[in-house]
């Protein structure tokens, strides 16, 4: 065979399996197979030396030539391939921008945590602090140093969960009024929300776990006057300015006097329905006058310090302010049930 001829054939087989590579690494292969240094072409051009003389530049040329064919013909191929290799990566990673966003369903505020909120919105805004007190409590925080005596119903173990003769579940928030006055920092303006225990069977109205949020307000000269004022502004913030408040006296061991407070109906506006059972008033809370003995127990003269404390239910509050009419709905965590709010 002739140089020519081989050359030819060289070209040949190039063009055949450059067409055949498909891939940019192959290609390169074929590049490396017929052009590098160890290639085919440079082989050829090693034999030059059996080359007549005369024959020489010819053949030199026309291994140039080859050369440059097979170079323009990987060029044009690494062209092609590059091109379809981006389009299939494009349709790969096709985002259509058009299209509707998933919508991320994040939950929300439970309708307790909403009127929680707005109470503590409204205390810390007449300059309260929010405290917080232990769930399992000493017997003696949640009755012996609020005034309640040895055989008082509330400490019967129908009612309250007990943990052992001096530990219980507490029954009320009301022990963060004694743990916060023994720590001896006056005056004392706070309110302590929290769950409480009490051995209740389900229903409508009742259940064995709830919330409370307790006031406590200690301070030289406090009256009966601030609490009044103090509750009056709570109940027109919560339900409106239109809201009149009631005080009716009440017993409360760890108060004296003592006042249960009903708030006129924001439904009727007073005149009766069946939101306030026909009466025009919705009771709210409890309250009173922090007790001589409840303030000389947990450390304080009451002859110079005085002071009142009240007790709100916070499930009472988000029924009444959603019109809810079963407290259940507010445990089961139905979403269908809790997303309206
Ligand atoms: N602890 C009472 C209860 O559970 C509510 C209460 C009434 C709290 C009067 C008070 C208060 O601080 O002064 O029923």
């Amino acid at each position: 065979m002739n140089m020519k001829e081989r050359l030819q054939e060289l070209q040949e087989a190039a063009r055949r399996q450059i067409q055949e590579s498909g891939q940019p690494e192959k290609l390169n292969d074929v590049r490396v197979a017929f052009l590098g240094k160890k290639g085919e072409l440079t082989s050829i051009l090693k034999s030059m030396k059996d080359v007549a003389p005369e024959d020489r530049p010819k053949v030199g040329q026309m291994v140039n030539e080859v050369r440059s064919q097979i170079e323009e013909m990987l060029e044009e191929c690494k062209t092609r391939l590059d091109a379809k290799m981006r389009e299939e990566k494009m349709k790969a990673e096709y985002i259509d921008v058009t299209l509707p966003a998933k919508k991320s369903r994040i939950g929300h505020r439970h309708p307790n945590t909403i009127a929680l909120e707005e109470v503590e919105r409204i205390f810390i805004g007449m300059g309260y602090e929010v405290v917080e007190g232990p769930e399992v409590e000493y017997a003696d925080y949640n009755f012996t140093k609020l005034n309640i005596p040895e055989d008082h119903p509330a400490r019967d173990e129908q009612d309250t969960f007990f943990i052992n003769d001096s530990i219980l579940l507490r029954s009320q928030t009301s022990p963060v009024q004694a743990r916060t006055m023994e720590q001896g920092k006056l005056p004392i303006r706070m309110i302590a929300p929290g769950r409480v225990f009490r051995s209740d069977e389900v229903d409508a109205t009742h259940s064995p776990s709830f919330h409370q949020i307790e006031g406590l307000v200690i301070d030289r000269n406090i009256t009966f006057a601030d609490l009044k004022g103090t509750l009056q502004e709570f109940a027109r913030e919560l339900f409106g300015p239109e809201t009149k408040t009631k005080f009716r006296p009440h017993h409360f061991p760890f108060t004296e006097p003592s006042a249960e407070v009903d708030v006129s109906c924001f439904k009727c506006g007073g005149e009766g329905c069946r939101f306030c059972k026909g009466s025009g008033w919705i009771e709210i809370l409890g309250c009173g006058m922090v007790h001589p003995n409840v303030l000389r127990m947990c450390g304080i003269d009451p002859e110079e310090y005085t002071g009142f404390a009240f007790g709100v239910g916070l499930e009472r509050i988000a029924l009444l302010k959603y019109e809810i009419d079963d407290m259940r709905l507010l445990y089961e965590n139905d979403a269908r049930f809790l997303k309206q709010f």
